[in-house]
């Protein structure tokens, strides 16, 4: 399967991002909990090297429980503060809180060495594309939040949302770009959602899903279409079809629409909770 990514918006955001950076004591990184590599692009850990580090596993409620307590110990093994959320849920949001304070203690203590009181974190949220970035701020920021207008010494223009009197955040999120080198990497980009579905080939993905994700998860197509799982994904799809009365004019079976409904579902997670990565000390 191809992915097309454009070179001049990357360039592009990288060269915002790298600006924002200078502004900023934390990067608060979202990734996606199904695929929290997949869904990364390591080159922010060289971007941000000076800078405090949180990683929110957002997606969280679509995502598998356990492989979501394996992939937090992973993060946390790397040196990354690690909180995993539902960007669209207020319940966490105080948790984050306390993370980013922890993970700017020593900021903070610095600071307190060398005079300087109350000098509040200033962070921004970073994060491939329908990660959740947005949904975050709205949800974390809230309606309550002041916006601080231009300040003495920082780039004009620039808006910080103030949380509180510890916190700010730069109300436009940094955008990153997925590492599409991998071709395993496109396919989980693909499936989740993060790419937009005019440049996928659905049936393709159908199948795909159907030979590398269902072996990890047997059971999911019995509970949902009651349907045998031992068969060619070929003949999987076509029982989802007729379980599903998938039919062009003619009541010829449409394997497309079943193709789209079962990546529909597996996105909204009604096939169940999924992760799709393991870190690569866990894979069998
Ligand atoms: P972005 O700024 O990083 O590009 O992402 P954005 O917030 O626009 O979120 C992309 C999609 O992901 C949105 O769905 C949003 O509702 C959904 N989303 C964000 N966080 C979560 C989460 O924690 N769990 C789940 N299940 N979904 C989440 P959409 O289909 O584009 O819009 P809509 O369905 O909200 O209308």
């Amino acid at each position: 399967m191809q992915f097309q990514w454009y070179p001049g918006h990357m360039t592009k955001a990288k060269r915002q991002m790298q600006e924002d950076i200078k502004l900023i004591d934390l990067i608060i990184e979202l990734v996606d909990a199904r695929i929290p590599i997949s869904s990364r692009n390591p080159d922010i850990d060289e971007l941000g090297k000076h800078k405090s580090r949180l990683i929110l596993m957002n997606k969280a409620d679509l995502a598998d429980a356990k492989r979501t307590e394996i992939w937090n110990s992973y993060f946390k093994s790397k040196g990354y503060f690690v909180v995993c959320i539902d960007a669209r849920s207020k319940t966490g949001m105080k948790l984050i809180q306390n993370e980013i304070m922890e993970a700017c203690k020593e900021k903070m203590e610095r600071d307190r060495r060398r005079g300087i009181k109350n000098r509040p974190v200033r962070a921004m949220v970073v994060g491939i594309p329908n990660v959740g970035k947005s949904t975050f701020i709205n949800t974390f920021a809230g309606k309550a939040c002041t916006k601080t207008g231009n300040k003495p010494g920082v780039t004009k223009g620039k808006q910080w949302i103030r949380l509180n009197k510890n916190v700010e955040l730069l109300d436009t999120p940094g955008i990153l770009w997925p590492k599409f080198e991998d071709q395993t990497v496109g396919l989980k980009l693909a499936l989740t959602g993060s790419i937009k579905d005019e440049i996928l080939n659905v049936d393709e993905l159908a199948m795909l899903f159907l030979e590398q994700v269902l072996p990890d998860y047997p059971g999911i197509l019995t509970n949902r279409y009651e349907i045998e799982e031992n068969k060619e994904a070929a003949v999987m799809l076509e029982e989802i079809a007729k379980k599903r009365n998938c039919r062009k004019k003619g009541d010829e079976l449409d394997y497309s629409k079943a193709a789209a409904l079962l990546i529909d579902e597996f996105r909204s997670g009604k096939l169940g909770r999924m992760t799709i990565e393991l870190p690569k000390e866990w894979e069998i």
